[in-house]
C-alpha cells in the first residue's frame, strides 16, 4: 500500500514538473493604452449629486410584501434623480417599472436598430444599518459626508456609486460638446449630442438586496415581453484592488466577474424517538449522535474541488504579474496535472475566498431543535446554505447531502426549501472575446497608476447580483465590474459599519463608464 502511494505521488510530481518545462505561447502583458482624456466635468457638483443620493435611506426589506421599508423614500429619491440629471430625463426614454413602479428603466436609442442593445445594471436599494450600531459610525450612515478623502454612508459602495456614476456619464455625453460655440452658431443645443450606434439601456432595481424579484425581475420580464435581445450586460461585482491579489502580485488589478455562484437552501430534518434526557439512548439514535455523524460524513466526503473557468482565467491573467516559482505554475494552471494540484492547494491552503472559488460550499446556517431542558428532541431541523459553482444546479446540493445522510446512517429527510430562492451557478462569460477587450481598454485608458495600467482580471464573484434576471436575454453574457478603487480595509466595509468609498474614484468612475458606453455602443463593427 505504502509503495503504491509513493509511486503514485512520484508519478504526479514528475508529470507536474515535466509540465513546467513545456514552453508556452507567452501571454505577454498587454501594452499600456494611451490615457483617455475625459470630457470636462464639474467634479464638486458631480460628487455632490452622488452624495445627495446617499442621503435617502432606501432600505429594502424581505419581510415586507412590497420589499421596501418605505415607498415614499424611493419616490422622493427618484424625484431627486430627475432634478439632478435633467438631461437624462429630457433626452432619454425613462420608464418607472416593477412592482409599485419603484425601479427605473432608461433607454437611449441607438442610431442603428439592427444592433443589439447593451444593458448597464445597478440598484439603489441598500441594506439596513444594524440596529444599535449607529453610534459606531464615524459619520451618520445616511449623511453622505465628504471627509478624509471618502464619501461616507450606507450604499456608497453597494451600489449608489454605480447609479450616480452611470447617470453622470450619460449626462456628460448628452451635454453639448461646446455649448458656447453652439450658441454662437445659433444651433439648437441638442443638435450636438452624442448618439450611440447601439442602444444603451440602464436598469436600476429597487430590491436587489432582497433578491431583485420585484425590480430587476419585473424589468427583465418587460424586456422579454418586448422581444429584447441584448448584446451584453454590465453589472456590479468586481472593483479595482489597489494592493493587488497578494501573494501573487501587489500591483493594482481590476477584477471583472465573469460568473457568479448559485444559491440553494437545503433543509435536513433529523428524526429520533426522543424520551427522557436522564436516560439517553446508547445506540446512537438520539439527535445529538446523529448530528455528530452527519458532521463527520460531510468532512469525509466534501464537495468536489473544481478549478475551472473563470477561476483558471483569473490565474492565467495574473500570471504575467507574478514572480518567482509562482509564475510558471500560474501560466500552466489550465493543464491537466497542474490544474488538479493547484485546485487542491487553493482549496486546502488558499484561505476562505480561494477555497470558495474552487468548490461548491455548504454552510450550516440554521439549527432548530429541542422543546425543554429535560426532553430529548424528536427532531432537529438543519438549514444548509449552498453556494454553487458555475454549471451546478440546486438539486446537486440536495444529492450531496443525501449521500452524507446515507454515509452517516442517520434518519433524515433532505429537501430543497424555497425553490423560488434557489438558482444554479451562472454561465461563464468568455474572457477571450471582443467585449472583454473593450472593457479592458476602457479600464486601462481611464485608470493608470504612475503610468502603469492595472491588470484586468476575470474572476468568480461569490455574491449574487441582479444580473441573473437578465442573463438569459444576453448574447454576450454578463460582465460584473464597478469602476472604483478599494484599498485593503475597504472590501470589508460593504454592508458594514462605516461603509465608504474613495471620493477620487467617483470622477474616474464616471469617465470609465463614459468610455465603456463609447466603446461598447459607439461602434458599428460588432453585431
Ligand atoms: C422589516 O420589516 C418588518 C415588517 O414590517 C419590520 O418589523 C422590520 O423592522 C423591518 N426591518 C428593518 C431593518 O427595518
Amino acid at each position: 500500500m505504502y509503495k503504491l502511494i509513493t509511486a503514485l505521488l512520484s508519478g504526479i510530481t514528475l508529470a507536474f514538473i515535466g509540465h513546467l518545462f513545456i514552453p508556452l505561447k507567452t501571454s505577454k502583458t498587454s501594452e499600456i493604452p494611451k490615457p483617455f482624456i475625459c470630457p470636462p466635468l464639474d467634479k464638486a457638483a458631480a460628487l455632490n449629486r452622488f452624495r445627495g443620493l446617499i442621503s435617502f435611506p432606501s432600505i429594502s426589506n424581505i419581510s415586507r410584501e412590497d420589499h421596501v421599508n418605505d415607498q415614499k423614500v424611493f419616490r422622493d429619491m427618484v424625484a431627486y434623480l430627475v432634478r439632478s440629471y435633467p438631461r437624462v430625463w429630457k433626452h432619454l426614454n425613462v420608464e418607472q417599472v416593477g412592482e409599485n413602479s419603484l425601479s427605473l428603466l432608461i433607454t437611449w436609442p441607438g442610431s442603428n436598430p439592427d444592433l443589439r442593445p447593451v444593458l448597464f445594471v445597478s440598484h439603489y436599494d441598500v441594506v439596513p444599518v444594524t440596529p444599535g450600531s449607529e453610534h459606531a459610525w464615524t459619520y451618520p450612515p445616511f449623511s453622505g459626508e465628504l471627509a478624509d478623502g471618502y464619501v461616507w454612508g450606507r450604499g456608497s459602495l453597494d451600489i449608489k456609486f454605480g447609479v450616480a456614476a452611470l447617470l453622470e456619464a450619460a449626462s456628460t455625453l448628452l451635454a453639448p460638446h461646446d455649448s458656447g460655440a453652439a450658441e454662437e452658431a445659433g444651433e439648437d443645443a441638442t443638435g450636438d449630442l452624442f448618439q450611440p450606434k447601439r442602444t444603451i439601456i440602464f436598469a436600476f432595481g429597487h430590491d436587489e438586496e432582497v433578491g431583485g424579484g420585484q425590480g430587476a425581475g419585473a424589468i427583465a420580464a418587460l424586456l422579454r415581453s418586448r422581444g429584447m435581445d441584448l448584446e451584453l450586460v454590465v453589472d456590479e461585482g468586481g472593483a479595482i484592488l489597489l494592493n493587488g491579489l497578494r501573494p501573487i502580485t501587489s500591483q493594482p488589478v481590476a477584477m471583472v466577474a465573469m460568473a457568479e455562484k448559485g444559491n440553494a437552501m437545503v433543509e435536513v430534518t433529523l428524526r429520533s424517538p426522543g424520551g427522557h434526557s436522564s436516560m439517553p439512548p446508547t445506540d446512537g439514535s438520539d439527535v445529538a449522535s446523529q448530528l455528530w455523524r452527519l458532521g463527520t460524513a460531510l468532512k469525509l466526503v466534501p464537495t468536489r474541488t473544481r478549478l475551472q473557468p473563470p477561476v483558471t482565467d483569473m490565474l492565467t491573467h495574473v500570471a504575467p504579474y507574478a514572480s518567482g516559482w509562482m509564475r510558471p505554475l500560474l501560466e500552466r494552471v489550465d493543464q491537466g496535472p497542474v490544474r488538479w494540484l493547484a485546485g487542491v492547494l487553493l482549496r486546502g491552503f488558499g484561505g476562505r475566498e480561494l477555497a470558495a472559488m474552487v468548490s461548491t460550499t455548504l454552510s450550516l446556517t440554521r439549527i432548530r431543535a429541542g422543546v425543554a431542558d429535560n426532553v430529548l428532541p424528536q427532531e432537529a431541523v438543519l438549514g444548509f446554505n449552498a453556494r454553487l459553482l458555475p454549471g451546478q444546479e440546486p438539486v446537486q446540493a440536495v444529492e450531496h447531502l443525501q449521500r452524507a445522510v446515507k454515509l452517516a446512517r442517520v434518519n433524515a429527510d433532505v429537501r430543497l426549501t424555497e425553490p423560488g430562492a434557489s438558482w444554479p451557478g451562472s454561465k461563464v462569460t468568455s474572457s477571450d472575446g471582443h467585449h472583454f477587450q473593450l472593457l479592458r481598454k476602457a479600464i486601462q485608458e481611464t485608470w493608470q497608476f504612475d503610468g502603469q495600467a492595472p491588470a484586468v482580471v476575470p474572476f468568480l464573484v461569490m455574491g449574487a447580483t441582479d444580473s441573473r434576471h437578465y442573463a438569459a436575454l444576453s448574447h454576450g453574457g454578463v460582465m460584473r465590474f464597478v469602476p472604483y478603487a478599494m484599498g485593503d480595509g475597504d472590501l470589508g466595509l460593504i454592508h458594514a459599519t462605516n461603509e465608504r468609498v474613495r471620493a477620487d474614484s467617483f470622477t474616474r468612475g464616471v469617465c470609465t463608464y463614459l468610455r465603456m458606453m463609447q466603446l461598447l455602443a459607439g461602434s458599428e463593427s460588432e453585431h
